[in-house]
């Protein structure tokens, strides 16, 4: 088989993606190796439609041909399979399947459930959102591999956030810096994205302040969430004048042309040129975790505005130096951190300070840079593949690994070692408990919304994560037998507390 030999063809990716993409076919494999599964039927496609970076970023996939490390010579026929369980997020062309020549190695990949059994089945990749304790591909084999893809919010899946729940994942790719993957930085393009000029200069924002337009601007449509964001910015509105445009704790009417787009996580100018008046921008995560960080931080700091950031307790590691945003939890209290923005709001060459790294020898934070220059995948990059036909080459380089070492473990088991098993664990995604925005939960009134359902959610999502890792140990083959095993667990646990 040539690897290699094969063709660009653009795709209208997914609906999901809505946007084109590249996918590299290698036609040349086909015609004397029929693919074996292409008589199965259609995969079913569930309505699947998350909203992600996925949907709003242009993804390049030059393919998962990565060339000339990969010397893989065997048929379609010899490959191992790489089942996508989430079809929606199947970076290839729709119910196809196809092979994928990686960086080292070569898989055959596809989106078709009827393969789940199949011995030739060895890893299986979920979509973190999507992924159900009570649906999962049961009985788990214990030659398959499961393999986690999760760039989006904590809160869409709490599971993954419990030790029995990650670790039920062999592979992970994550927000968090701890994954086999990471997509860290998934949110920003480019470092140039960072050294755009600022798009409203100093005295113009001066002037609009004069004008009525307040220091900070917060515009946020996602009101039950798990950082609970809202209580503190209500707490802060005390104490600094904040306009507010969205449906959360909104003050003030967005102007009719912006309707439409202020939802958008994408960058329509109008949009753009709006908000970017503003000095400061509320930068609130809708989950508190390690390395989770979206547009909400990046863009201000694209924009030349001053993000007030509450999401990952680790953000300032990422940051293009020591003083570009000014982070939350730093402050003891909102009072603090309105006295704090004041300050600089009256202070020219405080405020600039945190402007400087516009100036491209002022981001000094040299992780940063090393992670932009290293990762492998692009946003909106056409040269590199995107970060999901990237993941599923690392995952079929590391499956053909396993496999040549159990291989020549069996045929000469004393001159080789097995392979050392490899599993996640909460390093990996390891999200807190979530807490109150601001003030302590015990002050919190019992019909609180908030309390009724967020710390409920997180430890039912336990309860689901210890289910599901019962079931697999009792090899059951019926998912549904989810709720039957949590029960087993309450039980057994209150009996062992008498
Ligand atoms: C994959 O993870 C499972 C569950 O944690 C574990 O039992 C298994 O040994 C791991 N497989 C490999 C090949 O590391
Ligand atoms: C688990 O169940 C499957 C079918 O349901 C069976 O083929 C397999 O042998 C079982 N494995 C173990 C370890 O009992």
């Amino acid at each position: 088989m040539m690897a290699g030999r094969g063709r660009l063809v653009p795709c209208v990716c997914l609906g999901l993606f809505g946007v084109l993409c590249w996918v590299w076919v290698s036609f040349a494999s086909f015609p004397d190796d029929q693919l074996p599964l292409e008589a199965l039927d259609a995969v079913d496609r569930g309505a699947f439609h998350p909203q992600s970076a996925l949907s709003e970023m242009e993804f390049a996939s030059i393919s998962s041909y990565r060339g000339p490390g990969n010397s893989d010579r065997r048929r379609n026929k010899e490959l191992p399979i790489i089942l996508w369980w989430s079809g929606g997020l199947f970076p290839h062309f729709p119910g196809d399947t196809e092979r994928i020549d990686c960086a080292t190695s070569s898989c055959l990949v596809t989106s078709n459930r009827k393969v789940q059994l199949y011995k030739r089945t060895s890893s299986i990749i979920f979509y973190g959102t999507d992924f159900r304790a009570y649906e999962a591909p049961l009985p788990r084999l214990r030659h398959q591999t499961w393999a986690l893809f999760h760039e989006e919010s904590p809160m869409n899946n709490y599971v993954l956030s419990h030790a029995p729940g990650i670790r039920l994942f062999n592979y992970t790719a994550t927000f968090r810096r701890e994954s086999d993957y990471p997509l860290t930085l998934q949110w920003l393009p480019s470092l140039d994205y960072l050294l755009q000029p600022v798009a409203v200069p100093l005295q113009e924002k001066n002037r609009l302040r004069r004008e009525g337009l307040a220091p900070v601007l917060y515009m946020q449509s996602h009101c039950d969430v798990p950082s609970d964001r809202d209580r503190y910015v209500k707490e802060l509105m005390k104490y600094i004048k904040v306009d507010s445009y969205g449906k959360c704790l909104n003050n003030r009417p967005l102007p009719e042309h912006l309707e439409d787009t202020s939802t958008a996580t994408g960058e329509e100018a109008g949009f753009m040129n709006f908000v970017a008046r503003y000095k400061f921008h509320l930068a609130l995560e809708n989950g508190l975790c390690p390395d989770y960080m979206t547009e909400k931080l990046w863009r201000p700091l694209h924009q030349g505005c001053v993000p007030v950031y509450r999401g990952s307790a680790a953000v300032a590691d990422w940051m293009p130096n020591d003083h570009s945003a000014v982070i939350i939890d730093n402050f003891p209290s909102p009072k603090a951190l309105a006295d704090f923005l004041k300050r600089l709001d009256e202070n020219d060459d405080e405020y600039a300070k945190y402007l400087e790294f516009k100036n491209p020898s002022r981001i000094t934070n040299t992780r940063l840079l090393e992670a932009l220059e290293t990762r492998e995948w692009g946003v909106n990059d056409m040269t590199k593949p995107n970060y999901l036909n990237g993941f599923e080459c690392y995952v079929c380089d590391q499956e053909n690994a396993r496999l040549a070492a159990e291989r020549a473990y069996k045929k000469a088991p004393k001159k080789n070692q097995p392979p050392q098993p490899k599993m996640a664990d909460n390093s990996h995604m390891g999200c807190p408990l979530p807490s109150p925005g601001y003030g302590d939960v015990q002050d919190l009134s019992a019909d609180d919304g908030w309390l009724q359902i967020w710390p409920q959610d997180y430890w039912q999502s336990l309860d689901q994560a210890e289910g599901l890792e019962s079931l697999i140990r009792h090899n059951e083959s019926d998912p549904s037998l989810l709720w039957k095993h949590i029960q087993n667990i309450a039980v057994s646990r209150a009996r062992g507390k008498h």
